[in-house]
């Protein structure tokens, strides 16, 4: 849902295939192989496991169809090509469709370690595996639902819950502190910071807590929100997250915990 972007999104040809250069199946591959190892106590084993059901290749980047048909048996799920850019409405009408709009570029060497906006390495390895779990996509299409029901002027508050959890989400685990955020676990940097850093704040997941909560794309987050388990992502799916909207449009936004951005 970047609004500018400096990457242009591959087009799929008429078979749907999405041809890449040698150089970019170079980038996913150094991205998959870093990451990879990374991966074991700092993402949860629903992740991980999903992320053995995927099976992705790590010498390409795989193709949409070929992710799209693991989503589809286990949950009849799908992966879309996008333009890099986006709009709300189109967002939340492909996830109410069991559709994750993927952009289909992948970042330059330049930017491997960070990049502010989701390439397809993020969307994939992120985003994808966990759709394979049930309660993960109801809660991602429940959210979508919502989108669309959504007063357009509350889209960028509900923007703020998909943060919170679908890209940015903790997970207590028997184990320890888990992530399962596609930003953090599609992140080398990140995935280190949300869980060992003594600087961002951590606390249980209230979504109205969380629609009322700032966030800047271009930093680490100072805010993250743990769940318990995946059925409370379940459960939100079942609630009425357009009375929560209501409700944290009530009470306002809390302060910023970041520095804010200075306009030149
Ligand atoms: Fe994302």
């Amino acid at each position: 849902m970047s609004k500018i972007s400096n990457y242009v999104a591959k087009n799929p040809d008429a078979k749907g295939f999405i041809q890449y250069t040698d150089k970019e199946h170079q980038v996913w591959h150094d991205l998959i192989t870093t990451q990879l190892p990374m991966l074991k106590g700092s993402a949860c084993d629903e992740y991980i496991n999903a992320l053995q059901l995927m099976n992705f290749p790590s010498n390409r980047i795989p193709q949409l169809s070929e992710v799209s048909e693991v989503l589809r048996d286990h949950t009849g799920w799908s992966v879309a090509a996008v333009p890099a850019l986006i709009d709300f409405t189109s967002f939340f009408k492909l996830l109410a469709n069991k559709q994750f709009p993927a952009a289909t570029f992948i970042r330059s060497r330049e930017e491997i370690e960070y990049l502010q906006e989701p390439d397809i390495f993020h969307e994939i390895f992120g985003h994808t595996p966990l759709l394979t779990d049930e309660r993960f996509a109801a809660f991602s299409q429940a959210y979508g639902e919502a989108g669309l029901l959504a007063d357009k002027r509350d889209h960028c508050m509900l923007a703020r819950l998909f943060w919170f959890t679908v890209e940015f989400g903790l997970i207590q685990t028997d184990a320890g502190l888990r992530s399962y955020g596609a930003g953090i676990v599609s992140s080398p940097g990140e995935l280190v910071y949300a869980l060992q850093s003594d600087i961002p704040e951590r606390k249980p997941l209230h979504p109205v807590d969380a629609l009322r909560t700032p966030y800047r794309i271009d930093i680490f987050q100072t805010v993250y929100f743990i769940i318990d388990n995946f059925d409370k992502l379940c459960d939100l799916a079942h609630s009425d997250l357009i009375g929560m909207v209501q409700q944290a449009r009530k009470l306002g936004m809390h302060a910023p915990t970041y520095p804010l951005k200075e306009i030149a």
